[in-house]
């Protein structure tokens, strides 16, 4: 709390809550642009909010990226968590293997001692092997739980950078120009107002789920988010915001 007083983060937070109307913010000094120290305490409190918020049994859905890693590091067993499902909020989006959803659940699963249950839906799947893959029994029964999940636990990129990550394709980049994609989350991209323009093509959370869920929770932050992440608060169905000090100092230069 002193360090928070000396920066001026309790009035940022409190700035945050009350511009983008969610319920918690939670603002670490610095920017992870710049500092890997900066992305850790970012993990670290993204790990306190988890914590905060399960109770008994609960589904958690998790996305990807390296700071969705940085929180499962910090993560560390309590009766709650170990009691709970661990599964990634959509299938394959193309990413390398170490930032994939999968990946994750499975590392939040083993420092917890929760439970976790992969999806494996290929990219690039043709319509037909995607349809009869998600009337796999076991598949469609995944695909239920992840959508009962309780909460939602996910981290937010820029259009471009999460494109170019997953190697979209020439008229993938171009549609997401067009359409003014700037944010992105969960497999979907959105624009300045928090308006879904795009999505990717593969199984899991939708909006609608989304919209239903007890508690989401969003990760993010470094300066070149700030933008990315007003956007997506702009949709509306966050409750938790965890970031850092130059990601929120920037978002307030989108209201
Ligand atoms: O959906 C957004 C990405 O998962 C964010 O990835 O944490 O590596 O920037 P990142």
């Amino acid at each position: 709390p002193m360090a928070k007083e000396l920066f001026g983060l309790s009035e940022l937070e409190e700035k945050i809550r009350d511009t983008f109307h969610i319920s918690q913010v939670i603002i670490v000094p610095g920017d992870s642009d710049t500092s890997p120290y900066t992305k850790k305490e970012m993990g670290r409190a993204g790990a306190s909010a988890l914590r905060r918020y399960v109770s008994q049994e609960t589904v958690i859905a998790v996305t990807g990226g390296s700071t969705m890693a940085e929180v499962a590091t910090h993560l560390s067993p309590t009766t709650a968590l170990k009691g709970s499902w661990f599964v990634p909020a959509r299938g394959g989006l193309g990413e390398s293997v170490e930032f994939q959803a999968n990946t994750i659940a499975s590392t939040m699963a083993k420092k917890t001692g929760g439970q976790y249950r992969l999806l494996h839906v290929p990219d690039h799947l043709g319509e037909e092997a995607y349809q009869s893959l998600i009337q796999e029994p076991n598949i469609r029964e995944l695909i239920e739980v992840i959508r009962s999940a309780r909460i939602v636990l996910h981290g937010i990129g820029e259009a471009n950078v999460m494109a170019k990550r997953r190697r979209a394709d020439e008229a993938t980049f171009s549609a997401l120009a067009r359409e003014g994609a700037l944010a992105e989350a969960f497999g979907y991209y959105f624009d300045r107002d928090g308006v879904v323009v795009h999505k990717m093509p593969t199984v899991g959370l939708r909006l609608e789920d989304i919209q239903q869920t007890e508690t989401v929770i969003a990760v993010a932050g470094g300066k070149s988010k700030g933008e990315s992440i007003a956007s997506v608060l702009r949709f509306g169905h966050e409750d938790v915001l965890v970031t850092d000090e130059a990601a929120a100092r920037e978002m307030l230069n989108y209201t």
